[in-house]
């Protein structure tokens, strides 16, 4: 989809379709009550009926009769203003292309209209080339009826912002395949796979990249992630992608931001074996790596001045005739021995070892995705990512940059007096069966493999993907959840463009 901003008037303007916003409750105004003005108010007739409400994902095309150069006219419903955070933004452009697709509609424009304001460029952008994604690509036979846009223009967001477009159509296509590697079935995008997809991203860049495999992992005293792996003909992967993007400050004090990812390849739970209709979902046990692979791919790319390195613990959970049992005790990498309760309580079995990992490895902030509990659906389900936090300062850069990515993160609390809940009888800790709080327990399990660096944890197992049919305004199926708020992360982190660059030696000159 090639995306432009264009100056010319709307009304002609040579597309499909020109789609104009409409908020709930709000009369159509400026450029849009001109438009509807050029073709006989009928825009403003629909909306006055309540024909058309302004819902969010309301989307309807209207014939214009040959009266403006644009065939058809889309409306398309943003919601109540007050509701329109950027999450509400992405998901609504994201419907109006779903539905354009849907329409064969190849030419689109989009006319900026109340209540969109300048500033919105980046959401809607984002959220169309989201709007963009095809689930269906392995189906054969009869091409599906969703068709491709191949151009969308922007008609009333000013000029000379085309970097913006750029970024936000990175952005957009980063998700895009982060949900591509969350939809892939688990025999394509095994450990093994995903370690592959991370050495092409760092050969594109040229990056460093590393891959631990059995041996390696235990010689690295990894024994964690490789319990885990253990019942699976696939051997488990520690995968790490270094990116040097800060070349003015270098030294002890620069800060090395670690994206970590949970890359269970499977989940079926191991010996502590799931019930079918809770494993059919657990492809997308890898979604927190899909997010932070996808996210430093675009990190790279667009060298954020910033040292970054994504970090991913792979590996499939099976049962099997050499997997780990509950009751099993491991020394971790970083010493600590953990007592497994519960084989399905291994996304912070794993990760507890690549934040070792990351920090052998020099870094100095810290955070880790992953969609490691179901209870973060209990607690507050699919519409954002729950999380939790050591650090109330490196917090409010992620939830900083969770709103710039329109990509939602609530923060959960953590109490010292859940800690004696993580006590074993045994071991210095124990993986699960806490009976209550379950999102800040695997939180709580993971921080204490942070040495005390900054560290938050985003738990995205509900907000990777959305399994609830009534739950409709929040995406459908995989969503990428994460990959936009790493990137936005990095970049809310690193030295601001005027302070770093030129540095004061080419300034003074
Ligand atoms: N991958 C699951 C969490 C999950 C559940 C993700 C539902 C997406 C949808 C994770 O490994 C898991 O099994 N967690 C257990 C932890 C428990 C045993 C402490 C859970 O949430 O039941
Ligand atoms: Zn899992
Ligand atoms: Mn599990």
């Amino acid at each position: 989809m090639k995306i432009s901003l264009v100056s010319a008037p709307a009304a002609e303007l040579n597309v499909d379709a020109l789609a104009v916003p409409v908020a709930t409750g709000q009369k159509l105004s400026g450029p849009a009550l001109e438009l509807d003005k050029t073709i006989g108010g009928v825009l403003s007739e629909m909306v006055v009926n309540a024909e058309f409400r302004g819902r969010i994902h309301e989307v309807l095309p209207i014939p214009v009769q040959g009266r403006i150069a644009p065939r058809r006219v889309i409306l398309y419903g943003l919601g109540a203003v007050h509701d329109l955070d950027g999450q509400r933004l992405r998901s609504a452009h994201h419907e109006l292309v779903r539905a354009s697709r849907t329409w064969g509609y190849k030419r689109m424009a989009i006319l900026r209209a109340e209540p969109l304001g300048m500033d919105s460029l980046k959401g809607v952008v984002e959220g169309c080339v989201m709007g963009t994604f095809e689930r269906r690509s392995r189906q054969t036979g009869a091409a599906p009826e969703r068709r491709e846009i191949d151009e969308l223009s922007l008609s009333g967001f000013g000029s000379g912002r085309e970097h913006e477009v750029v970024s936000a159509q990175e952005n957009g296509e980063a998700t895009n395949r982060a949900r591509e590697w969350q939809n892939a079935p688990p025999n394509e995008l095994t450990p093994d796979a995903l370690a592959q997809e991370a050495t092409r991203i760092a050969q594109r860049h040229n990056l460093e990249v590393e891959v631990l495999g059995p041996a390696e992992l235990k010689s690295g005293g990894y024994n964690l992630l490789l319990g885990v792996g253990s019942g699976s003909a696939r051997p488990p992967r520690m995968i790490r992608i270094r990116y040097h993007g800060n070349h003015d400050r270098r030294g002890a004090s620069a800060t090395v931001l670690a994206l970590i990812g949970k890359g269970i390849t499977f989940d079926t739970g191991g010996i502590s074996l799931k019930a079918p209709d809770q494993m059919s979902r657990m492809k997308d046990d890898m979604s927190g790596a899909a997010a932070v692979l996808s996210a430093i791919d675009v990190i790279a790319s667009r060298q954020v001045p910033i040292d970054v390195m994504a970090v991913v613990a792979a590996a499939e959970n099976m049962p099997g005739p050499n997997a780990q049992h509950p009751g099993d005790v491991w020394v971790s990498a970083d010493g600590k021995t953990v007592e497994v309760v519960n084989t399905d309580a291994e996304g912070r079995l794993v990760l507890a070892d690549a934040l070792t990992h990351a920090l052998r490895n020099g870094a100095t902030h810290l955070i880790d995705l992953a969609t490691l509990t179901g209870a973060a659906t209990v607690a507050i389900g699919h519409a954002a990512s729950a999380a939790v936090s050591n650090d109330d300062g490196f917090w409010s850069f992620v939830e900083k940059a969770a709103r710039e990515a329109g990509d939602r993160v609530w923060r959960l609390p953590i109490y010292a007096d859940y800690r004696i809940l993580l006590r074993s009888q045994i071991a210095d800790l124990r993986n699960a069966e806490y009976g209550e709080a379950g999102t800040i327990m695997g939180g709580m399990f993971i921080a204490e493999f942070a040495g005390g660096k900054p560290w938050a944890h985003i738990d995205i197992a509900a907000s990777a993907w959305n399994t609830n049919s009534e739950l409709t305004t929040i995406l459908r199926g995989p969503s990428g959840a994460g990959t936009r708020l790493c990137i936005e992360l990095a970049q809310a982190m690193a030295p601001s463009e005027r302070n770093s660059w030129p540095p004061e030696s080419v300034k003074e000159s």
